[in-house]
């Protein structure tokens, strides 16, 4: 693509959701604040932080599944890092339209993207990769636990998945008897997000109702979905605020 074809793309798909820079310039604007956009950063340097230190040299040899891929970020650069092939699925089309432009323009092969859901991956795919992301959806859907037993059943080493958490609620609930308790295994918060779902923003999940889950939620989760083990990783220095107090993690599970 000649800059004025870059030029023109950037602006008939306008508005954009992340930085891309494609030479000579030119680049996307970001649709928000400056003071939040550190975030892709944060999260980039921690997910190929884990996949490197997991895969290592193997690397070029894995295929990677971006769940939630929105306009390609993270599909992206992994592609660029050398992975073999990277599938990066969307609920949404305007999302993909804008993955697809971006790869084109920047000449990177080696990644297909394709509408989908994550609540039906393993009957769309059939197979599994040996990366899987799942950044940035979990807090959006709002049956977490479905999700990620299709997200388990798609993977096939590693898992990162990025999510909001809310804080930790501990306590007891009755069960059956007010002698018979059982202990809360983290919470889930329901949170609503109508108003952006009825105003057609492009990042909520495919219906307004969301969950939330605490830390401890987020890893008797996953270990219930069936990843023999999960851990919470530390964000490193200069992190995004909400990643440097603890209010989004990065979480890496292993199948
Ligand atoms: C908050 S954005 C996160 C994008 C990207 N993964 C990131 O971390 O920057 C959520 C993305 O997931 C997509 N999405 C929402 N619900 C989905 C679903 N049920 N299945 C697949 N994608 C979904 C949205 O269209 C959007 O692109």
């Amino acid at each position: 693509m000649s800059p004025a074809e870059i030029r023109q793309g950037i602006a008939e798909l306008r508005p954009w959701f992340y930085r891309f820079e494609f030479g000579s310039g030119i680049e996307t604007m970001p649709a928000i604040p400056e003071s939040v956009v550190g975030i892709f950063d944060t999260r980039l340097r921690m997910v190929v932080g884990a996949a490197e230190e997991h895969f290592g040299e193997r690397l070029r040899d894995i295929d990677c599944l971006d769940i939630g891929c929105h306009e390609g970020f993270y599909s992206l650069a992994m592609a660029r890092r050398g992975v073999r092939s990277v599938v990066g699925i969307d609920a949404r089309e305007e999302n993909l339209r804008r993955a697809r432009f971006v790869a084109n323009a920047m000449g990177v092969d080696g990644i297909v993207y394709r509408q989908g859901q994550v609540e039906t991956l393993a009957a769309q795919f059939g197979r599994s990769f040996e990366l899987t992301l799942f950044l940035g959806l979990l807090y959006h859907v709002e049956d977490p636990m479905r999700c990620l037993r299709q997200v388990v059943a798609v993977t096939g080493e590693l898992c990162i998945i990025e999510t909001q958490v809310v804080d930790e609620v501990e306590g007891f609930a009755e069960w059956g008897s007010r002698e018979w308790t059982r202990p809360y295994q983290g919470i889930l918060a329901l949170i609503d997000e109508t108003g952006e779902f009825d105003a057609g923003n492009r990042e909520t999940g495919v219906s307004p109702v969301a969950t939330c889950p605490s830390p401890k939620a987020l890893l008797f989760m996953l270990k219930h979905a069936g990843f023999r083990r999960a851990r919470i990783l530390s964000p490193p220095p200069g992190a995004y605020e909400q990643h440097a107090r603890g209010k989004r993690v990065v979480c890496a599970a292993w199948k």
